[in-house]
């Protein structure tokens, strides 16, 4: 089997580092050109893009803005005309924990629903309206085990975000399959990025390996492959599904 996605412009957010890193790099290893979004690590975006090549570019947004997060969509539709595919990858884990004051617990309960989830269903919402003018389009939205098994205390907010992507990616494929718009949920475990990273190093590896069924950590090259795969069509009659690539750490 090849994909091909050399007619494919592909717009991922979060892909300076880590996991939209590695999907940008892959996505254009199959020949897509990558809007390669991020908020602060310039540099690594501009390594990322170059490494891309096929006229791959970086874009600058704070997702937590709403203007920003528009301004993003137009950016990037100004400079190649058109978007293919829609990858929703970036995203904060902040914790707020059950004794922080009120102050605290909300500024972190807020951040995460605007990076997380409100950014998100905005690019979704424009990416519709512009798939509905071309004939069609995808959309993989990176969400996350803890949508399904639940986190920790501390991280509450987080699986909440991530589970109300879930359902959003699940409301978009139901209600615009009809216009060839196809919507996939991706649901890592933990994997190896800065963001699993503070808790490597509170309770080790070995604590992070224990609990899956294989017997590494996940890296986002582990993550790529899939949706390299989701982007180039061949699954389109999955949509609406959620991936798993959670190393057996959580089977549902
Ligand atoms: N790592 C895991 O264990 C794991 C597990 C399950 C799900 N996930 C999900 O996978 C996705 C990628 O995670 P990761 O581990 O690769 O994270 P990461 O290494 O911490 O990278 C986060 C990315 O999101 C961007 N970002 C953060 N805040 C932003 C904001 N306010 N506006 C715009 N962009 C922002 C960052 O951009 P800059 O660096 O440019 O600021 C960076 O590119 C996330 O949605 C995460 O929830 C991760």
């Amino acid at each position: 089997m090849t994909i091909d996605l050399s007619d494919q412009v592909v717009l991922v957010t979060g892909a300076s580092r880590g996991i939209g890193r590695a999907i940008a790099l892959q996505l254009a290893e199959s020949g897509a050109t990558v809007a390669v979004h991020f908020a602060r690590s310039e540099d690594s975006a501009a390594e990322v893009s170059s490494s891309c090549g096929h006229g791959s570019q970086a874009f600058q947004a704070d997702l937590s803005s709403i203007d920003a997060t528009e301004q993003l969509f137009d950016d990037v539709i100004r400079a190649y005309g058109r978007i293919d595919t829609l990858v929703n990858n970036a995203g904060v884990a902040l914790p707020a924990p059950m004794d922080a004051s009120i102050d605290s617990w909300d500024k972190a309960w807020s951040q995460t629903m605007r990076v997380n989830l409100r950014a998100p269903s905005l690019l979704c919402r424009m990416a519709i309206g512009h798939y509905q003018e071309r004939g069609g389009g995808r959309i993989i939205n990176v969400a996350s085990r803890a949508a399904f098994r639940g986190d920790t205390p501390e991280y509450m907010a987080y699986a909440a975000s991530k589970a109300g992507l879930v359902a959003l990616t699940r409301s978009i494929a139901r209600g615009f399959g009809k216009e060839n718009i196809c919507a996939f949920t991706l649901a890592p475990g933990f994997t190896r990025t800065d963001m699993a990273q503070e808790f490597i190093n509170t309770y080790g590896e070995a604590h992070a390996v224990d609990d899956l069924a294989l017997g590494t950590l996940t890296t986002p090259e582990d993550i790529a492959p899939t949706a390299v795969f989701l982007a180039s069509g061949l699954a389109d009659h999955a949509t609406g599904a959620t991936i798993d690539i959670n190393a057996g750490s959580y089977v549902h």
